[in-house]
This record gives structure tokens, sequence and C-alpha cells, in this order.
């Protein structure tokens, strides 16, 4: 089993720093064509702490909750995307977690993602989803596909 660990040191701030969210494979790229876009950012992601690691060819995502670096996900409405894995995480409600997949299926954009109100926004043409993958808003017509989401103590599994 091949195993990548993805996570990186540095903080990424901008949507100038496309090209190295997407050497980390965590992070957020903005295009955003939308006029009423949410405020949501994907959290910032600092390298090689140990936080995310990408298994089995990117089918199971381990997230280690004891770092700072993925702290928001211990609190309802925090968030990751985690692009390395074309996978989005939320914590719902303070306690339970779902995760879904990236990529978008309006047009296959992946890592345009804003998440604020429970709601994710794919900002590449503003369709919007629910905590549970549903599209809520065009032009997008069909769900997010969710995957599987194991919590056991301080560790998340996402199993795809
Ligand atoms: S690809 Fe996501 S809204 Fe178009």
């Amino acid at each position: 089993m091949e195993k990548n660990d993805v996570s990186r040191k540095e903080f990424l701030r901008t949507a100038g720093s496309v090209s190295l969210f997407a050497a980390l494979g965590i992070g957020f790229y903005g295009c955003s064509s939308s006029t009423d876009a949410i405020d949501g950012q994907p959290p910032q992601i600092p390298a090689d702490d140990g936080a995310i690691t990408i298994t089995s060819g990117g089918n199971t995502i381990t997230i280690d909750l004891t770092q700072t670096s993925v702290a928001n996900l211990l609190s309802q409405g925090g968030w990751l995307l985690i692009t390395a894995a074309n996978t989005l995480i939320v914590n719902t409600d303070g306690e339970n977690y779902r995760s879904f997949t990236s990529v978008c299926t309006h047009q296959g954009c992946s890592t345009n993602w804003q998440f604020s109100n429970s709601l994710f926004e794919c900002t590449c043409h503003g369709s919007r989803f629910d905590t549970s993958g549903s599209v809520v808003r065009g032009p997008a017509t069909g769900n997010l596909a969710e995957f599987t989401v194991t919590a056991d103590g301080n560790k998340i599994t996402i199993n795809k």
C-alpha cells in the first residue's frame, strides 16, 4: 500500500497561491465567476504537521484532529477541501461529519469551493449544495457523491 502524506507547513492565503496549492494538494483555487458567492474560504492548511494522510490511491483519507491546522473541524461548520483526494468534509453539527466528492456535478470543477451557512458553493458557476450533498441551486442538477466517514477519538477516516 502506497502512503502519500500530503500535509505541508506553509499557510496559503490568497488565490495567487494557486500553483502552490496545487503542489500541496490541499486548499483552494480562486476563480470565482459567481456574483453572489457565499463567503466561506477553505481553511488554511499548514504543511508537514501530519494532519492529513491519503492512502490507497486516494481512497482512504485520515485526519488527525490533534493537529491545530485542522482544528476547525472540531466545530460545527468547520470544513476542509482536500484537493489531492477531490474531497470535501464538514462538521455538520459539532459532532458528526459528512464527506463528499469535490468534483462538481455541473462541469467538474473540483477546487473552487466555499462553505457558509451550511451550504457548499462551487464558485465556478455558483452551484450550491447542502450538507447532505444535495443540490439546492443550479446550474448543477446532480447531488454530490457522499463518502463514508468514521470518527474515532481524534481520528477521522474517510473511505471513498
Ligand atoms: S462546475 Fe460547479 S457550478 Fe459549474
